[in-house]
């Protein structure tokens, strides 16, 4: 029996049946409406990608949704014999999510971890525009993208998917070349081994059961928390000795294992001589950190320490007083 067997031929009855009829073809009007909108979704979902090909089985059997991704994200790695298997997601945030994965033995690692960004359309960048200013646009070779470049420059002032995909190339390169540099410096932050068009691979903090915890999730011992703190300092000082502020920086970045922190999560990564922002990120950054170690008591003034830092390696201008941004706490 079809919907329509329920005509009676009396008025009133046909009256409601029509609304009905009508309200349920609008209903399914909107219905697809909707499906269209999701489009870019239910594309990966209902593609069958579950388990990775062409040979790159992994243990770790990724929801349907995510398998084409990684498989495309990591497959280079795999290629270039870094990585021999994906053994577990260990955290997927908003931005991107982060896989403990075999290591090839050759890179001196038994483990590897790759953070593999979110395709871009499912990407809420984190306020951007405050973030990229004052800083070059990166290309996939790490370079920045010369003003001459009229074809580049052109799509980055357009929301075109080419402008879009230069824009996440360059958030993705900023926080690899900010791990190579830091790295070379001596900062405690992950060693960088390779990228991809849409993954880092780097060294892996924790065990073969579990990554490394946050600072955040951890209760330091009483007498942990000082040479911590300063740790944590040395690291701030560094970075802006390279003039670079972390811009994200709180307990949540911070990884913490066998005594140890490792700074981790830099796309966001702000040059503190060109972002007019910079020192009112740096100082929250600075806050952040104090936050995070005055319940173990200790004592400092993140202001004066912040203006500390700033003097010595960038300078406060003497005629333009100091503007702080709104930023949030
Ligand atoms: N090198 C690493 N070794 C072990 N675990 C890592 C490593 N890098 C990242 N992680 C884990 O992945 C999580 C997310 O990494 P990261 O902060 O770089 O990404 P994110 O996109 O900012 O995620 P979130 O939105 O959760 O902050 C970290 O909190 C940590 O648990
Ligand atoms: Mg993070």
């Amino acid at each position: 029996m079809n919907s329509d067997d329920f005509y009676t031929g009396d008025s009133e009855y046909d009256d409601d049946y029509h609304i009905q009829k009508n309200r349920h073809k609008a209903q399914q009007k909107r219905n697809t409406k909707r499906a269209k909108q999701q489009t870019p979704q239910s594309i990966e979902e209902v593609a069958d990608v579950s388990g990775l090909e062409g040979g790159f089985t992994t243990t770790y059997q990724p929801a349907r949704f995510e398998g084409q991704w990684l498989r495309e994200s990591l497959r280079a790695f795999y290629d270039q014999h870094l990585i021999s298997d994906i053994l577990a997601q260990i955290k997927g945030g908003k931005e991107a999510s982060v896989y403990r994965c075999a290591a090839n033995p050759a890179t001196g690692f038994s483990l590897l971890a790759a953070k593999v960004y979110r395709p871009k359309m499912f990407r809420n960048l984190r306020n951007d525009a405050m973030y990229q200013q004052g800083r070059e646009v990166l290309t996939p070779d790490g370079r920045p993208v010369k003003k001459t470049d009229h074809r580049l420059m052109r799509a980055l002032g357009k929301r075109t998917s080419f402008g879009d995909q230069v824009k996440h190339t360059s958030w993705l390169m900023h926080e690899y070349t900010t791990l190579e540099r830091l790295y070379q410096a001596g900062a405690a932050v992950p060693q960088p081994f390779a990228t991809s068009e849409n993954a880092i691979l780097m060294s892996y903090h924790g065990d073969e059961f579990a990554a490394a915890p946050t600072l955040q999730e951890v209760r330091l011992d009483p007498d942990e928390a000082e040479p911590l703190f300063h740790e944590t300092l040395r690291n701030i000082e560094l970075m802006l000795q390279h003039q670079m502020i972390h811009g994200d920086l709180s307990a949540y970045n911070i990884l913490y294992w066998e005594g140890q922190l490792t700074l981790i999560d830099f796309p966001q990564v702000v040059n503190s001589h060109t972002n007019r922002d910079a020192y009112a990120i740096f100082q929250r950054d600075v806050k952040r950190v104090h936050q995070y170690f005055a319940p173990y008591g200790i004592e400092s003034d993140p202001v004066v320490l912040a203006d500390d830092l700033w003097e010595r390696y960038v300078g406060f201008e003497e005629e333009a007083p100091l503007e702080l941004a709104e930023l949030d706490e």
